[in-house]
């Protein structure tokens, strides 16, 4: 389980991200929506330590292997397959990378860029391959931040069922931010709506979506076109 604790990290007099109390149970599959600067990322970066809280804390029950995928994650120079070996960190994944590379390269459809430049992919192959980055090693905890976005509609259903696969297998904890209605739903049991850098509804998808508790996760599932509130 991971627990946050009054929670506050402040960028400017604009921007507070504030929450008192979260709990996330180990396994659960959560969505992370809302606008534009909502503070989804900001979330994110605290949760995997990428930043530090002004105020409050984030408690793990225990230690947990997490994975954290930025909106814009870093690539290294060289191949493409360098740049998903660099996600094996652990001895026990190291056993079969070959055949795990192969197979993920062959998933995200990358097979016949394995020694292509990364730097030369497209902004969806890119995201592909990163995505690849981060399955090839097994971890506890993805974060991930808009990890489909820029991926054509043809590769994000695959994508999809490899990650829930995934965290199926795993027993992973899933916290993903995205823009994508039928993502959402799709790969996650909660949806946590952010509005102006607090938590405005928190919830499983079916019944936030039936019946959101605030004006304003009213009006954004209305703008998601899958409420009748
Ligand atoms: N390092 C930073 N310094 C100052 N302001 C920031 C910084 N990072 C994010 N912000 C601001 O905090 C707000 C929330 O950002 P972010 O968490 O990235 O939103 P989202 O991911 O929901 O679009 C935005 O207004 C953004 O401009
Ligand atoms: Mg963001």
């Amino acid at each position: 389980m991971i627990a946050i604790k009054n929670l506050k990290k402040k960028y400017s007099a604009d921007f507070t991200l504030k929450i008192d109390s979260l709990e996330i149970p180990a396994g659960e599959k959560i969505a992370l929506v809302g606008a534009n600067g909502s503070g989804k990322s900001t979330l994110l970066k605290l949760v995997s330590g990428y930043i530090e809280p002004d105020e409050g804390e984030i408690i793990f029950e225990r230690s947990i292997d997490a994975a954290y995928l930025p909106q814009n994650p870093y690539i290294f120079s060289g191949s493409v397959r360098k740049n998903i070996l660099v996600g094996l960190v652990k001895k026990e994944d190291k056993s079969d990378s070959e055949a795990r590379l192969k197979l993920l390269l062959d998933n995200v459809g990358l097979s016949r860029f394995d020694k292509k430049s990364a730097g030369k992919l497209s902004g969806g192959e890119m995201q592909r391959m990163v995505f690849a980055r981060m399955l090839i090693g097994s971890h506890k905890l993805l974060l991930l931040d808009e990890p489909l976005s820029a991926v054509d509609v043809d590769f994000k259903d695959t994508l999809e069922e490899i990650l829930s696969d995934y965290c199926r297998r795993n027993g992973t904890t899933l916290i993903m931010s995205t823009h994508t209605p039928i993502e959402a739903v799709k790969i996650c049991d909660k949806l946590i709506i952010m509005h102006k850098g607090e938590v405005a509804e928190y919830g499983d998808c079916g019944e936030i979506i039936k019946n959101p508790k605030t004006n304003f996760g009213k009006a954004f599932l209305r703008q998601w076109r899958i409420t009748d509130a």
